[in-house]
C-alpha cells in the first residue's frame, strides 16, 4: 500500500525521487523518505506526515547533499508500527551499508526478527520491513554479492514484497524484486527508473518493463537485467508506455477529485461510442475478449470492495432483472472466509478500480482454484489481479488520482450495463423494445450528466449550508440501494462527518430512532416501482423533524414541500437512474468537504489501492 520509487542517472537524484514520489502519493501519505547513494555511502532523509513535510526537511538541509548517483524513495501507509520517523523507510542494515524500501507485508517478520534479534542484529523501528533488511544484510555477509544476497533473502520472506535495495559496496545499481506487490521498471538512455507504478514515470520514460512476481532486476545507469529466483536469466519485452503526461495534472480544478467528477460525461460517452453505437446495432465487445458463454452461466458471484462493492451491487439488481441469472454479490474480505458454492458453472466477477486491491485479488485467486470463469472489470489492465483473468474488462476512465473514486465508479456502473446489455442479447432475455428503449437510456446519459455538472454551484450551496452537521442518513431503495452506500462513504471518506446509507425500508427497524432536527436525511428518489414507497419514507423522516435533501430524477410538484433541498438530475429510466443520481452525492460530498478544509485528494487513514488483507 506504499509507493516505492529508485533512479540511478545523471539527473538531480533527490529531485528525481520527490517527483516520483510526488505522483505516488495517492498510494500513502503517513511518512516518507529517500536514500541517495554518493558512492562513499547513504544520506538518508525522513519526514513524518505528508510529503510536503520531507520536501521542507530536504530543504533545510541541502548543504547535506553530495553528488548522489543513484537513490531509492518511499512513500508510507503504516500497516506495522505507527507513523513515526522511525517506521518511516528507507531502513538501513546496522553496518549503515545496504538500505531498501519495501511495499508489502512480511508475514512471517515476527518468527524472523525473534531469530535475527538472536543473531546479534539491532532493530530500530517496529516495522516488518526491517526484518527484510537484515535477512537480506545476513545473507550478503555470506555470499559478498548483493544480487545474490537479495535473491536468497527473499525467498525466506512470507508475504508481499516489492524492494528497491542499494548496498554501499556496489554503487552502480539498485536491485527490484517483487512479489504480490506492483513494480516497474522505466528505461530511458544513460538512466533507468524503478516505481511502484506508471505515474512516477510519465513525462520521463517512453518504455518499461513490468516485473512480474519472483523476478528480480538488476538495474545500472545502462542496463537492466531480469532473472526468476533462481537466477535464470529472462527475456524481458519493453512495453510503450500508455499514459499521457497531461493526465496526472489538476488542469486548473482545486483537486483531482472535481476534475474526475467531471471527467465523467466524456468518459461515458467515449465507452458507449465503442460498445453501444446506436439503438438498432448490437452491443459490441470491441477488442473486449468475453471470453463467455452466457447461456451456460449458472450463477455469478461478484466480489470487490468499497466504492467497486457498491457497483456489484447495482450490477445485481440489474442483471437478475435482465439475464434472470442468480447473482451474489459479497465484500472481497468476507468471500475468503467462507464455504461458498463458487464451482465449475460458476461466473465470477472481480470489480477493483485499481486491481491492486489483496482482498479482492485473494478471493479471485480462490474462486479460480474452484473452477470458476473469472472476468476481471478494472482500471488497470497491467494491475495484479488481471493474473487470475479469463477476461479482462477495462474500464477506460484513465488514471484516477483522488483517493475517494468517482469516475471509475461511473465507469465499473457503465461496464456492467453494457456488457449486461450484451449478456441479454446473447441470452435473448429483453424484448427487442425494451433493449431499445435501455441503449437509447445509455445514449442520452452525457448530456444528462453535462446538465447535473451545470448545477455544481447550488449543491456547492446546499454544501455549505449542511457542513455543521455531525452525521447524515442516506436512505434509497432498488437499485439506489447501492447509491445511498455510496452516497454516504463519500462523504464520510473525504469530509469525516459521520454518513450512514440504509435502504429506505430498513430505517422503521432501527435507524429511525437517531432522527431528530439534528440528522439531515439524504433520500435518493428514483422513478419506477420503489418511489411511492420511498415518499412514504420521506414522510416518516420529516414527521421525526428530520430535515430532508431529495436527490431525484422524478419532478413531482406535489412532494416539494417535503424537501429542505431538492438536488434534481434528468429525468431517466429506473435501471439506468444510478449513473446519474450517483454525481448531485459526489459533488456534495466535495463541496461539503471542501468547506470544511478538508485534504480532499488525500483523506485521512486511506490510501487508493489497498494492498493488505
Ligand atoms: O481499487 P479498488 O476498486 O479495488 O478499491 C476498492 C476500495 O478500496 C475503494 O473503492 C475505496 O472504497 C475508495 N476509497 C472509495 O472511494
Amino acid at each position: 500500500m506504499c509507493g516505492i520509487v529508485g533512479y540511478i542517472g545523471n539527473n538531480a537524484v533527490a529531485d528525481v525521487l520527490l517527483d516520483g514520489l510526488k505522483s505516488l502519493e495517492y498510494r500513502g501519505y503517513d511518512s516518507s523518505g529517500i536514500a541517495l547513494n554518493d558512492n562513499a555511502g547513504f544520506d538518508v532523509f525522513k519526514a513524518g506526515g505528508k510529503l510536503n513535510n520531507l520536501f521542507d526537511v530536504i530543504r533545510n538541509d541541502a548543504q547535506k547533499i553530495k553528488n548522489p548517483t543513484s537513490g531509492i524513495g518511499h512513500i508510507r501507509w503504516a500497516t506495522h508500527g505507527k507513523a513515526t520517523i522511525d517506521n518511516a523507510h528507507p531502513h538501513l542494515s546496522n553496518d549503515g551499508k545496504l538500505v531498501l524500501v519495501h511495499n508489502g507485508i512480511i508475514e512471517n517478520y515476527k518468527e524472523l526478527k525473534a531469530e535475527l534479534e538472536q543473531e546479534g542484529f539491532v532493530f530500530h523501528s517496529q516495522t516488518d520491513t526491517e526484518t527484510a533488511v537484515h535477512v537480506i544484510d545476513r545473507e550478503y555477509k555470506k555470499c559478498g554479492s548483493l544480487e545474490e544476497a537479495v535473491r536468497r533473502g527473499v525467498q525466506k520472506l512470507s508475504g508481499a514484497f516489492a524492494f528497491c535495495i542499494m548496498h554501499k559496496d556496489e554503487a552502480d545499481k539498485i536491485i527490484a524484486v517483487r512479489k504480490n506487490a506492483p513494480l516497474i521498471i522505466g528505461l530511458s538512455k544513460n538512466e533507468n527508473y524503478i516505481a511502484s507504478d506508471i505515474p512516477a514515470v510519465i513525462g520521463k520514460v517512453k518504455k518499461i518493463i513490468y516485473l512480474n512476481d519472483g523476478e528480480l532486476a538488476v538495474v545500472t545507469r545502462n542496463s537492466v537485467v531480469v532473472s526468476d529466483l533462481a537466477g535464470n536469466i529472462l527475456e524481458k519485452k519493453a512495453e510503450n508506455i500508455g499514459f499521457n503526461p497531461e493526465i496526472i495534472s489538476k488542469h486548473g480544478y482545486k483537486h483531482f477529485m472535481l476534475k474526475e467528477i467531471n471527467e465523467q460525461p466524456d468518459i461515458v460517452r467515449k465507452v458507449l461510442a465503442r460498445h453501444v453505437k446506436d439503438v438498432f446495432s448490437p452491443v459490441d465487445a470491441d477488442g473486449v475478449n468475453l471470453n463467455i458463454d452466457w447461456n451456460k452461466v449458472e450463477n455469478i458471484s461478484i466480489i470487490a470492495c468499497g466504492t467497486s462493492l457498491h457497483a456489484a451491487m447495482v450490477a445485481k439488481y440489474i442483471w437478475e432483472d435482465w439475464l434472470g441469472i442468480p447473482v451474489n454479490v459479497e465484500a472481497a474480505s468476507e468471500y475468503i472466509y467462507r464455504k461458498n458454492t463458487t464451482g465449475k458453472g460458476s461466473l465470477v466477477i472481480g470489480i477493483s478500480q485499481s486491481g491492486e486491491t489483496a482482498d479482492t485479488i485473494t478471493a479471485v485467486k480462490q474462486a479460480k482454484e474452484k473452477g470458476a470463469k473469472i472476468l476481471i472489470v478494472t482500471n488497470r489492465e497491467d494491475s495484479s489481479i488481471v493474473r487470475y483473468a479469463d477476461s479482462v474488462l477495462p474500464l477506460e476512465a484513465g488514471i484516477e488520482i483522488s483517493v475517494a473514486a468517482t469516475k471509475s465508479y461511473t465507469a465499473q456502473l457503465l461496464a456492467m450495463y453494457w456488457v449486461g446489455l450484451y449478456a441479454v442479447e446473447q441470452r435473448n432475455s429483453l424484448s427487442a423494445k425494451n433493449l431499445a428503449d435501455l441503449k437509447q437510456g445509455l445514449l442520452e446519459l452525457p448530456a444528462k450528466m453535462e446538465e447535473v455538472l451545470s448545477n455544481a454551484e447550488k449543491i456547492k450551496q446546499v454544501a455549505e449550508n449542511l457542513n455543521k452537521y455531525k452525521s447524515l442518513i442516506y436512505i434509497a431503495r432498488g437499485a439506489n440501494q447501492a447509491s445511498a452506500l455510496e452516497g454516504a462513504l463519500k462523504l464520510k471518506e473525504i469530509s469525516y462527518i459521520n454518513a450512514n446509507g440504509y435502504a429506505a425500508g430498513e430505517l422503521k427497524h432501527g435507524p429511525i430512532a437517531l432522527l431528530d432536527e439534528n440528522m439531515p436525511v439524504v433520500a435518493v428518489l428514483a422513478p419506477g416501482i420503489t418511489y411511492a414507497k420511498m415518499l412514504s419514507n420521506c414522510e416518516e423522516v420529516k414527521a421525526r423533524n428530520a430535515k430532508l435533501i431529495a436527490v431525484t430524477s422524478v419532478k413531482d410538484k406535489a412532494a416539494e414541500s417535503l424537501f429542505e433541498y431538492i438536488l434534481p438530475v434528468p429525468e431517466t429510466e429506473e435501471h439506468l437512474s444510478p449513473l446519474l443520481l450517483n454525481i448531485p452525492m459526489q459533488l456534495l460530498a466535495y463541496y461539503m468537504a471542501d468547506s470544511l478544509g478538508r485534504e480532499v485528494d488525500q483523506p485521512r487513514n486511506l490510501a487508493k489501492s489497498v494492498t493488505v488483507e
